[in-house]
């Protein structure tokens, strides 16, 4: 019974969500610290697909508990979405299994025609967002300007804020020739979801501190990844929050001291959503993956980018995050592959880079050195046990742990949960 952090230690999509789904069964209650509905986490649960985007993939696990922490920027109106279209497959939840923080900040609607607008007047500069009023939210949060949920239970207050921000609004987006947003129509629309939320809200910090106290234990679901963190990640392309470890304490008022074990989660390869640097990118890699049906964003459906395993990146996360293990899934979409080239280090006008730069002109600069490891040519997608991987596959994660320095415990060779193997050692 140990209190557990989930990392993505690339640039998301990782595969967060089935490692998270595994780990569930072993521990009481799953929480989620920060990120919003820009998150897509794929669960593949007795052979039903499930793309969580709020709520915590631990509540397709009947007598577990979720919590959605005061770090998370909350859309009632989406979040009340999720809740009915998970109950349409056929899952409960309830006031009991799914708590909602009183202190989340919330994205409204204006947020998300505020980041379609951002992202418009950026130009050829443009993140590449996700479009669902992330960053737009969290400014309002450390500007000071935000709602939080507790504000959707003082009906007067909450209608004049959310008036005066969209009068604000407005004069941005008739500046942009876009349409202008209705404060009463969206008030009203705001507040309906508000109140089939109600029964979920809860002051969660003394609520998860209760349960630490009875010696219940807690997995972190982190979202987005190490190089969308908006302090370590490849600013100015990244997300507005912390998606590194330390975002987990933040985000839900338990303390580091109480954080037993960090574990980081890789794809075999890299993928990327949205704009910015990408060193090992490689487009017949991409090409190759997306014509086995793979690497389709879970959120928005765009393509990912598609590069090598990048070291550099790594090693830089297990810093970041304090990993302690590396839980590397998508190992069989290497199978096909004759030799698997790994970058190592960068090199920048002739100097070796062990960790990637600051400065995104830098990064974009960056030489991947490689190094070519031999491939297994094998379907591993049906490998029970560890040892059942080939030797190569298996040199291929020695290789990867000894460089960055963090042991790999579990391996995924397929999205099902039960294509995850435990290694031995
Ligand atoms: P997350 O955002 O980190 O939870 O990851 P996503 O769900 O967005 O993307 C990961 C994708 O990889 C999903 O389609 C998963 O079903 C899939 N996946 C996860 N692990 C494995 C694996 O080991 N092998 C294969 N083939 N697919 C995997
Ligand atoms: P999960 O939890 C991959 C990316 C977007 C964009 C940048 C900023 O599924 O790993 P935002 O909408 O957050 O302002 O977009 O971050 N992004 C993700 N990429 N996985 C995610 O979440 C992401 N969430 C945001 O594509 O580049
Ligand atoms: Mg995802």
């Amino acid at each position: 019974m140990s209190n557990i952090v989930i990392a993505g230690a690339q640039w998301g999509d990782e595969g967060k969500g089935k490692i998270v789904d595994w780990l569930t069964e072993r521990t009481d209650i799953v929480v989620r610290a920060q990120g919003g509905n820009n998150a897509g986490h794929t669960v593949i649960s007795e052979g039903v697909k499930y793309i969580l985007h709020l709520i915590p993939s631990g509540i397709l696990w009947p007598g577990k508990q979720c919590v959605i922490g005061n770090g998370v920027v909350l859309d009632p109106i989406a979040l009340l979405g999720e809740v009915n279209g998970l109950r349409a497959q056929g899952i409960e939840i309830t006031p009991e299994n799914l708590l909602i923080s009183d202190r989340a900040h919330l994205v409204l609607p204006y947020h998300r025609s505020l980041d379609a607008r951002q992202e418009s007047s950026l130009g050829d500069r443009k993140i590449g967002t996700t479009k669902r009023g992330i960053g737009p939210a969290y400014a309002d949060k450390i500007e000071r300007t935000g709602l939080r949920v507790h504000d959707l239970y003082r009906p007067d207050h909450f209608a004049a804020v959310l008036s005066a921000k969209i009068a604000e609004a407005n004069v941005l987006l008739e500046g942009a020739g876009e349409p202008l947003l209705d404060a009463e129509v969206i008030g009203r629309e705001v507040l309906a979801a508000a109140e089939e939320l109600a029964p979920h809200i809860a002051d969660t910090v003394p609520w998860l501190h209760a349960r630490l106290a009875e010696g219940k234990s807690l997995l972190f679901e982190g979202a987005q990844g190490t190089y969308l963190d908006v302090d370590h990640g490849t600013y100015p392309f990244v997300t507005s929050s912390n998606t590194t470890s330390g975002g987990a304490c933040t985000g839900s008022g338990v303390p580091p001291q109480r954080i037993d074990k960090v574990i980081g989660v890789s794809k075999a390869y890299t993928t990327r959503v949205g704009e910015g640097p990408f060193p090992t990118e490689n487009d017949a890699l991409g090409d190759r993956l997306h014509a086995m049906g793979r690497e389709f964003g879970a959120t928005t459906g765009r393509e990912r980018r598609c590069g090598w395993l990048d070291l550099p990146l790594l090693r830089y996360a297990t810093m970041v995050n304090g990993i302690d293990e590396l839980a590397v899934t998508n190992l069989d979409g290497l199978d096909q592959l004759e030799e698997i080239p790994v970058c190592v280090s960068y090199s920048l006008d002739g100097r070796q880079l062990d960790v990637p730069p600051a400065s995104p002109a830098d990064m974009t600069r960056v030489e991947p050195v490689f190094t070519t490891l031999p491939g297994w040519l094998t379907d591993i997608s049906g490998c029970q046990k560890y040892s059942d991987l080939p030797v190569a596959a298996r040199s291929y994660l020695d290789f990867i742990s000894e460089r960055i320095g963090a042991r790999i415990t579990l391996v995924g060779v397929g999205p099902a949960r039960d294509q995850t193997l435990v290694n031995p050692e």
